[in-house]
C-alpha cells in the first residue's frame, strides 16, 4: 500500500512504475509483462457495462456476481435500461461519477490507485 499526504507523489510513483512518467537519471519499473492500473480518473469504453467490468478476463458468473455485490452495483444495474448489457456510452456517459468509479474498480488487477 502506498500512503501519503495529498500531492506527495503516490500517483506519480505508480505511473512511473508503469513507465508513463519520464525520469531524469533514475529508472524504476516492475518486473511483469502485464499490470492492471485503475486511475483516479475513471476510464470507460463505449462497450457494455459488463464488458467494461470483465475487461480481458474470462467471464465467470459466480465471481462476476460476487464483484457486483462487493461494488454495490446490482441495484444500479436494475435501474439502468438493459442492465449490464447497456452500452456505457462515450466515456461512460450513461453513468454517474460514483457509478463510473464502481464499474472501473473491479477491473483492477495488480496496481490500484
Ligand atoms: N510528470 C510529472 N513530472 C513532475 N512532477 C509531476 C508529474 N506529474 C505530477 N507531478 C507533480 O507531482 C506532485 C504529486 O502529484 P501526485 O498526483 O502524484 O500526488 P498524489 O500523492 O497522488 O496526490 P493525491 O493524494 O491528491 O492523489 C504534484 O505536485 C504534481 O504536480
Ligand atoms: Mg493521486
Amino acid at each position: 500500500m502506498v500512503v501519503g499526504p495529498v500531492g506527495s507523489g503516490k500517483t506519480t510513483l505508480l505511473r512511473a512504475l508503469l513507465g508513463e512518467v519520464h525520469m531524469n537519471g533514475t529508472a524504476i519499473g516492475i518486473d511483469q509483462t502485464s499490470a492492471g492500473y485503475c486511475d483516479q480518473v475513471s476510464w470507460l469504453r463505449n462497450i457494455s457495462i459488463r464488458d467494461n467490468i470483465i475487461g480481458p478476463a474470462r467471464f465467470d458468473e459466480a465471481w462476476y456476481d460476487t464483484v457486483l455485490s462487493c461494488c454495490l452495483l446490482q441495484e444500479d444495474l436494475r435501474e439502468i435500461s438493459g442492465g449490464d448489457t447497456a452500452l456505457a456510452g462515450s466515456g461512460g456517459a450513461i453513468l454517474s461519477g460514483g457509478q463510473k468509479q464502481r464499474v472501473v474498480r473491479p477491473s483492477t488487477a495488480h496496481i490500484s490507485d
